[in-house]
């Protein structure tokens, strides 16, 4: 049988090759300083780890119902009554939990997106944007916000066609880590409910937002000003556990209830001992885990920006670094250099139509860090990589 016949389009036009490339290639360094980590370095808070042990014990592993189990659900909407101010649950507005963010995401857009219909993102994206909304029938409608990385009403309005059906933002950003001020996600809100598409927030790092991209001490987010928005965040980054897979959206009962549907004949539901978790969270304290990433942030900056291009990040645990044009060269070739030298970052190609910036993750430890930072200059210095050249 012809398996390879058999595929279909869907399937084939998706690329993961560069990323599948790059992944072969670092596999075969020995003990590399690892800069293109998507998680924490820490571990998962133990009195999360705890429930979800004694969940498995107690027998909470069979299937919860699709919008999640009863008690990790009401802590939801609690929770998002204090943080944003939600009325919630109400007859407009409720809760879903998911498998992870890109579960979220995933039946987002296929709950609004018809053949031909357009999803307006930033570049640079998180890469599963562009491939999702292709996946589904879609157009992925790609907003330039360099050099800034803004993802601002100004630049978003002429892209809006009568084909648009939403709006992605990302704030604080992958791969550069930008937060937006709130007056500028309240201008994004207001151009979306004025053409009539729906806002989505990715608000994944949320957590890590550090003391300059706070406003009044709170992270900015639209989603203070209105519930008539999919607002869309994530467990994996906020607590070290990535690999557990939960995250949840929050907006329109209407669109809740169509990505529930979906969500049952796809993910079924959010993993069961997983969602269990959610009863430690309020014993757990980020403080140390945010200020440490905020001095790796520091140290980031401090070493890189005398050399190049370096949009602050206020928030994740990224920077996108620009090559600087004299070195002449692409950011592939830059991070192919850098692999030479044991050092792994991810060229912007993959997160942009560009290839002009490499994104950094400081998700590793301070000693590591420096270490890769050091070498990462003396690339930055010249094509050889050598201090004297
Ligand atoms: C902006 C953004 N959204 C969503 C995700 C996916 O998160 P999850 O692992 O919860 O699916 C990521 C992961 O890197 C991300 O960077």
């Amino acid at each position: 049988m012809d398996v390879q016949g058999l595929i279909s389009h869907r399937a084939r036009s998706l690329d993961a090759s560069g990323i599948r490339r790059a992944f072969e290639r670092s596999a075969r360094l020995f003990d590399p300083i690892n800069l293109s980590i998507g998680q924490p370095d820490f571990e998962v808070p133990e009195a999360m780890r705890e429930v979800v042990k004694s969940a498995i014990d107690e027998g909470q592993n069979g299937y919860t119902m699709t919008q999640g189990a009863d008690a990790p659900i009401a802590l939801l909407q609690a929770h998002l009554r204090h943080d944003v101010g939600w009325n919630i649950p109400s007859e407009n507005t409720d809760v879903l939990l998911t498998a992870g963010t890109t579960g979220a995401i995933t039946l987002a857009f296929m709950a609004l997106l018809n053949e031909g219909d357009e999803a307006i993102i930033p570049d640079p994206y998180f890469v599963v944007y562009p491939a999702l909304a292709e996946l589904v029938g879609g157009k992925a409608v790609c907003v330039d916000t360099y050099p800034d990385f803004r993802m601002t009403a100004a630049r978003v309005e002429p892209l809006i066609t009568e084909r648009t059906k939403l709006v992605m933002v990302n704030s604080p950003g992958n791969p550069s880590g930008v937060v937006l001020s709130e007056a500028e996600l309240i201008e994004l809100e207001e151009l979306c409910r004025d053409r009539g598409v729906v806002l989505i927030s990715d608000e994944i790092y949320d957590a890590f937002t550090y003391s300059d991209g706070l406003e009044n001490g709170q992270f900015p987010t639209p989603a203070r000003r209105t519930e008539e928005m999919l607002l869309i965040r994530g467990m994996g980054k906020t607590y070290g556990c990535t690999g557990w897979r939960l995250g949840y959206a929050a907006g329109p009962k209407v669109l809740i209830d169509e990505m529930a549907k979906l969500q049952q004949y796809t993910f079924v539901c959010a993993p069961s001992i997983v969602q269990a978790s959610m009863s430690a969270i309020a014993s757990v304290d980020l403080r140390p885990y945010i200020d440490a990433y905020e001095k790796k942030r520091d140290m980031v900056v401090q070493a890189l920006s005398p050399y190049t291009n370096l949009t602050h990040p206020s928030g994740a645990f990224y920077a996108f670094v620009e090559v600087p044009p004299e070195l002449g060269e692409t950011a592939s070739q830059f991070a192919d250099r850098a692999m030479e030298d044991n050092v792994i970052v991810i060229p912007g190609h993959i997160f942009s139509q560009r290839d002009t910036h490499f994104r950094v993750s400081f998700a590793i430890d301070d000693e590591r860090l420096a270490k890769g930072l050091e070498i990462l200059q003396r690339h930055l210095k010249s094509r050889t990589g050598h201090p004297a050249s």
